[in-house]
């Protein structure tokens, strides 16, 4: 396996040519905030623009799950510019997020609060107008329960039920505000759900959720 050697925030690592300085970072305990990237996949959508961070010698941040690491690159996850990007991303997306924490089943697991937290940022958006969707909740796969209304439209979900399933049964609908996971036709999710439990386990926040806490074993 070839391999490079570069610095993070000062850390000098190696990593396998062509990974992602995403990965290589997380690999090697520097946290980045992510939403949307999913380790098995060649190409992330980079759809979440949370995960940006400078390179030495380039004048605009670049996003960390696309950004291939090279040998002798200088990586800053810390600079103002890559946080103030990721600082307004995640305050708009929280704009159209519900903040009640302790009533949802992913507190203190949600990656929302960690990211809340590594950016120094509050969960509650205060540049942005509040503007959340009173979507209802559909409770009729027995495994577990998806609230769209908790749902950042990272993706994840859709694109593990395609990897697993023939005809995913996830999939995105709409456009702009009104954008939302559900499955052909609007059909409840019990329906067709093979309950796998992958899209659940993949979901940053507590839009999909166990029904119990946990997957069954
Ligand atoms: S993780 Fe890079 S844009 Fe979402």
């Amino acid at each position: 396996m070839k391999t490079v050697s570069l610095t993070i925030d000062g850390k000098k690592i190696t990593a396998r040519t062509g990974e992602k300085i995403l990965w290589a970072a997380l690999d090697n305990g520097i946290y980045i905030p992510n939403l949307c990237a999913m380790r098995d996949e060649a190409e992330s959508e980079a759809a979440c623009r949370l995960c940006f961070v400078e390179i030495e010698g380039k004048e605009e941040p670049v996003t960390a799950c696309t950004e291939e690491v090279a040998e002798g690159m200088a990586v800053n996850t810390r600079g103002e510019k890559a946080l103030d990007l990721a600082r307004t991303g995640f305050e708009l997306l929280m704009a159209s997020h519900p903040v009640d924490c302790a009533n949802c089943p992913a507190n203190r697991a949600c990656e929302l609060q960690r990211i809340a937290k590594h950016l120094k940022v509050s969960l509650k958006a205060k540049h942005f107008r509040l503007l959340l969707r009173n979507l209802p909740v559909d409770d009729s796969n027995p495994l577990f329960t998806y609230d769209p209304n908790k749902c950042v439209l990272c993706g994840r979900c859709v694109r593990v039920c395609r990897q697993r399933r023939e005809t995913a049964i996830l999939g995105f609908a709409h456009r702009g505000f009104e954008r939302v996971v559900t499955t052909f036709g609007d059909e409840p999710i019990g329906d067709r759900c093979l309950e796998c439990g992958e899209c659940v386990e993949l979901c940053p926040t507590g839009a999909l959720a166990f029904k119990d806490g946990k997957r069954p074993k």
